[in-house]
């Protein structure tokens, strides 16, 4: 009895030592909460997980904190100045992402989202020049966003003013801009394909915060083999990437190399250019991973962004009629406006921006990780630890912005009412990882919001005063499932 007393006592013991010193050599480490064998300091996230958890343990911690997810080191930038000095003054040790299990089967570091080193600067560099070839100017995808917002309109007016929910019609509208762009043409609403590729979108995305992908990521090799979300997961993936390779096929058989018209052609005809230099990574394989990284980056994202947008707009009646009387002020009746006007329209442009700051759509953006050891605002952070840039600290920090936790323009206005850019404005994060689609979206939500708010006017349906302005806590954050009445300003009195 006593040996076995002796053995646990020991044992007890060797692991106090052991945890005192794991405590001593993070001693250089940014503060955090206590963290334990096994589970690391997540005990101090779980029970309370919101948006604004990050904002709440950067109070107790300080701009620069660690989380332990089990064995993982997490190290979480809060606030511009910690974001800044890391993400944009030292990016060169965060340029990479973390080949976590999930990460990996997902997209076998090809692409640009989750790719790292000599892939990931190819594939990006050729990403931005390419957007900005389809992007600008009436004839390019400009051209196509607006139609796209026409559709959307003319699917609002059917409802006649009656409640509509409008996730279906914004997300399929979101979608297709990205399928102009990525394959030259859209979709029709009823395509059985085009369906199963918007909802094989979102089960991914919604995926990324589940209890599932921390479980996959803990212990692959037994999920592997296991039944559960996951599987449903790797299937709609296998599903997009099959959908882009049908793509390319019919791209390879008709395309044009005189005039490319979307970015397949542009990127066959990069892989034809490339094809002597054998460090090329231009290949059909990074192909559809591109072509899949900018549904996934780019349709959750402005669809959720919209949506919020609708939502404020009917909860502050004030500010949606200063936006209409702008528009109709500045554009008049003419039909058409392109994303050089809104130049000329400061107080819908500050809406916009005011929307994308006070309903942030990401919980915690994509994870970097650091690839040498560095010293940042007097911490070492260790060369592979796992690092978030908290932007949404950024965007509600009280010293950067006139009234962080309320909906006002004036974030973005000067005493003349002049439009303000403002540094501190990251939504789509920071350094030489910031979001590709920057551009692309801005143009999406400029167009579509403006069309949408000079065609209608919008209300909670009858009855509710407010619609909810909860979030729902996922990777990419809508509001709660709401319905809204878009009503003709032409009936308006
Ligand atoms: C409102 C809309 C959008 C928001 C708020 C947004 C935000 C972001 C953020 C925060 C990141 C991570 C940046 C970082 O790690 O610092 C990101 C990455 C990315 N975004 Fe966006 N995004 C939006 C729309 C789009 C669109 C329309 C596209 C393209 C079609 C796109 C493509 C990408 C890509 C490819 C990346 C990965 C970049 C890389 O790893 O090099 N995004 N986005």
């Amino acid at each position: 009895m006593w040996i076995l007393a002796t053995l646990i006592a020991v044992l007890v013991c060797l692991l106090i030592v052991r945890f005192l010193k794991q405590l001593w050599s993070h001693k250089n480490y940014p503060p955090g909460p206590l963290q334990f064998p096994l589970i690391g300091s997540i005990w101090r996230i779980l029970p309370n997980f919101s948006q604004d958890i990050f904002i709440k343990l950067a109070k107790e911690y300080g701009n620069i904190y660690t989380i332990w997810v089990g064995p993982l080191l997490v190290v979480v930038f809060s606030g511009f100045e910690a974001v800044k000095e890391s993400m944009v003054k030292h990016s060169e040790y965060f340029e990479e992402r973390p080949v976590t299990p999930f990460f990996e089967a997902i997209a076998k570091e090809k692409g640009i989202v989750l790719s790292n080193g000599h892939t990931w600067k190819q594939q990006r560099k050729f990403g931005l020049v390419t957007l900005r070839k389809l992007g600008l100017g009436k004839k390019g995808i400009e051209h196509k966003i607006e139609e796209e917002a026409h559709q959307l309109a003319e699917i609002f007016a059917r409802a006649k003013g009656q409640p509509l929910d409008p996730s279906s019609p914004i997300i399929n509208s979101v979608t297709n801009v990205i399928c102009s762009l990525t394959f030259g043409h859209r979709f029709s609403l009823e395509d059985e394909e085009f369906i199963k590729l918007r909802d094989a979108l979102q089960d991914i995305v919604q995926f990324t915060v589940t209890f599932f992908h921390f479980l996959y990521d803990t212990l692959p090799w037994l999920m592997k083999h296991l039944p559960g979300p996951h599987k449903k997961v790797f299937a709609s993936c296998d599903f997009i990437s099959s959908f882009a390779r049908k793509e390319i096929e019919k791209h390879k058989a008709h395309r044009s190399l005189v005039e490319p018209q979307d970015f397949i052609d542009y990127y066959l005809l990069q892989i034809e250019k490339s094809k002597k230099d054998p460090n090329s990574t231009y290949n059909e394989e990074n192909l559809s991973q591109c072509i899949f990284d900018l549904f996934a980056a780019g349709t959750e994202t402005t669809a959720n962004t919209l949506l919020w947008a609708l939502v404020l707009m009917a909860n502050h009646p004030d500010i949606q009629e200063k936006v209409q009387k702008e528009i109709d002020d500045v554009l008049g009746s003419s039909q058409s406006f392109s994303f050089q006007d809104w130049k000329k329209l400061p107080y819908t442009r500050a809406v916009i921006h005011e929307i994308q700051r006070f309903k942030y759509i990401l919980l915690f953006g994509v994870p970097r990780q650091c690839t040498k050891d560095v010293n940042i605002m007097g911490f070492l952070i260790p060369k592979g630890a796992i690092v978030f840039p908290d932007f949404c600290s950024v965007l509600f920090e009280p010293k950067h912005w006139e009234t962080p936790q309320e909906f006002n323009p004036n974030n973005f206005l000067d005493k003349e009412g002049k439009f303000v850019e403002k540094e501190e404005f990251l939504p789509f994060g920071a350094g030489g990882r910031a979001c590709l689609g920057e551009q692309l979206a801005k143009i999406e939500l400029f167009i579509f919001f403006t069309n949408l708010l000079r065609t209608f006017t919008f209300q909670p349906p009858e009855g509710v005063k407010k619609i909810s302005e909860d979030p729902v806590v996922r990777l990419v954050i809508p509001s709660q499932p709401f319905k809204i009445c878009a009503v003709p300003r032409s009936n308006e009195s």
